[in-house]
């Protein structure tokens, strides 16, 4: 296992639509050691999750995971899950519509290719994520709130699409301003929580 570099915002591989993983190649060394080191690298970096395109490599992977975090120190666990050409289907609103607020959730998102900076991301709350795991396996589930936000982050990478594309920009910080000006319950509000 390695750690790899970052790319960072301006590189084009962030803005390039990745290509699928073929089935085939999947239990091939070339990619189980990128998924390795992918994993390496998101831990290294305390990320919340990492696409192949931020370490270079234009394959359409994405790894979300989400424990106890130094960078989101406020938010709920995610469990590790390796997505292999993941199709993310929202679950709540209507295409072509304004979303409700009872179907959005609003995170101030950060990434590892944008470093340090972050910014007020408004998406749907409810998304079915399909994809296979890293041993081919079909991965079905559906996920709400905190956690549908950093999959639709992930899996935006693999379509060269960056979290400052959706931020509203009056809310774009650097880290430091973000931890004095943000109160804590502006920095994730999910419209369809119950509690
Ligand atoms: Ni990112």
């Amino acid at each position: 296992m390695a750690i790899r570099k970052i790319a960072q915002l301006g590189h084009p591989v962030l803005r390039q639509r990745a290509e699928e993983v073929p089935v085939s190649q999947l239990t091939s060394p070339r990619i189980q050691s990128l998924i390795d080191d992918m994993l390496e690298t998101m831990r290294d970096a305390n990320g919340a999750g990492i696409a192949a395109p931020q370490v270079h490599e234009s394959l359409r992977i994405a790894i979300i995971e989400v424990g106890d975090n130094p960078r989101y120190p406020d938010l709920p666990a995610v469990p590790q899950v390796v997505l292999i050409n993941p199709v993310l289907t929202p679950l709540v609103g209507a295409p072509g519509e304004a979303l409700a607020d009872h179907d959005a959730v609003e995170m101030y998102e950060g990434c590892l290719s944008v470093r340090g900076l972050r910014g007020r991301v408004r998406r749907p709350r409810k998304v079915r994520v399909q994809a296979l795991d890293r041993h081919g396996k079909r991965f079905d589930q559906v996920f709400e709130g905190f956690a549908a936000s950093v999959f639709q982050h992930e899996c935006d990478h693999l379509d060269g699409i960056l979290f400052v594309d959706r931020a509203d920009a009056a809310t774009l910080c650097f880290l430091d301003e973000y931890a004095r000006y943000v109160p804590l319950a502006e920095r994730l509000v999910d419209g369809g929580a119950t509690d």
